[in-house]
């Protein structure tokens, strides 16, 4: 049987005392989150550290990320954060003067910093300007040139919640051998993201926000193609075949993605990906994204009624997400943020504007508390 969000919603502690809609920036642990970790540590401060079994519940929750994206346990690599994942493209990738990146401006610095770092390459990269917050495929390909060797893009826009349509962008992107690379912490764990259907190169999160997992931990999918082009720059250890030979030397890299996880992993970290990747599977992706579109929705269509603006206005479903960023236009954005979190409504100040993320286990109650303590 399906966990249901009322299920899960028992799960979360802090629903007791919030209304928790804020898992676009930091999600709350659930408390298998916690026991699974815990688990970890108490069998850390009392018996020597068994290696063997470590490795098999890493091996499990490298097959559950896989299973959520409908890919191979062996293209999923753990990693530190998105940051680090789309890093490991931006230092791996053989640049050349003269290479350019196509990004798209108002993105989180996670997805620009590694790319403008490259400009002491002589790499240029360019930013497609979104006309009110939506995102063109065509108009953004058409930014690409035979010297561009990566597109780079979120899948959902941190700031306005628009998604981007990705299984047209990776279809149209195939034929020029231009590489896409996507940060999706915006979606994984809340979209569906069928990796069969949408041919990207590389995609990458955290866990801490959708995927309900802890922070300062994530993974990124490598497609064959990035594979085959990517250069693990940190190589250790647990890069090379012969990961236990600590005396002959053998640069052997890995067959897979497991060679850019270069040493000593963050087994509290992984472990708790894990248990929070349960959770979402045990619900169901569909079901999960149904429930977010819905919740979402439901503001979407309310706050406009009140007397609020929305930051987008989607004009297609498949531009919809879990993010819903909207501004009133008299009221301070941050006088409104402080009157809602005395009210126990935990949602983003982002600039002029706040923003709202609802996920599975909240209920309509919880939009209710919000919409009740937003002044007319
Ligand atoms: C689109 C996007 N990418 C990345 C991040 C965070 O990056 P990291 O996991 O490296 O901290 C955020 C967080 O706000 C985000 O909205």
């Amino acid at each position: 049987m399906p966990l249901t969000p009322q299920e899960m919603r028992a799960l979360y502690p802090i629903t007791r005392r919030y209304a928790y809609l804020d898992h676009a920036a930091i999600a709350p642990l659930a408390t298998p989150v916690r026991s699974t970790i815990e688990v970890f540590l108490s069998r850390l401060t009392e018996e020597p550290f068994d290696l063997a079994h470590w490795e098999r519940f890493r091996g499990q929750v490298r097959g559950r990320i896989a299973e959520l994206l409908a890919v191979g346990p062996e293209s999923i690599a753990f990693t530190k954060n998105t940051t680090s994942g789309l890093g490991l493209v931006a230092v791996g990738l053989d640049w050349e003067a003269g290479d350019n990146i196509v990004g798209v401006d108002r993105e989180f610095p996670a997805n620009i910093y590694p790319w403008m770092g490259l400009s002491r390459k002589g790499v240029e990269l360019r930013l497609y300007r979104a006309e009110h917050g939506r995102i063109d495929v065509k108009a953004l390909v058409r930014l690409c040139d035979r010297r561009t060797r990566v597109l780079a893009i979120s899948a959902v826009q941190f700031w306005s919640g628009f998604r981007t349509d990705l299984a047209a962008l990776g279809t149209a992107l195939r034929a020029r051998d231009v590489l896409v690379v996507v940060d999706a912490i915006q979606a994984a764990g809340a979209m569906r993201l069928d990796l069969r259907a949408t041919p990207v190169d590389f995609l990458c999160a955290g866990a801490q926000k959708w995927l309900l997992g802890p922070i300062g931990v994530g993974f990124a999918y490598i497609g064959p193609r990035m594979l085959e082009r990517l250069t693990p720059v940190t190589v250790g250890t647990d890069s090379v075949v012969r990961d236990e030979e600590y005396f002959e030397y053998d640069l052997t890299l890995k067959p897979d993605a497991r060679r850019f996880e270069e040493a000593a992993p963050n087994y509290p970290g992984i472990l708790g990906m894990g248990a929070a990747v349960n959770l979402l599977l045990r619900a169901g992706p569909a079901a999960v994204e149904d429930a977010v579109l819905r919740l979402a929705d439901r503001l979407r269509n309310e706050l406009p009624s009140r007397g609020y603006e929305l930051v987008l206005k989607p004009t297609m479903p498949s531009e919809r997400s879990g993010i819903v960023s909207f501004r009133h236009p008299r009221m301070v954005p941050a006088e409104l943020h402080t009157r809602l979190r005395e009210a126990g409504v935990i949602i983003s100040l982002r600039s002029d504007f706040l923003r709202a993320s609802p996920h599975y286990y909240n209920s309509d109650e919880d939009l209710d508390r919000l919409l009740e303590a937003l002044p007319q």
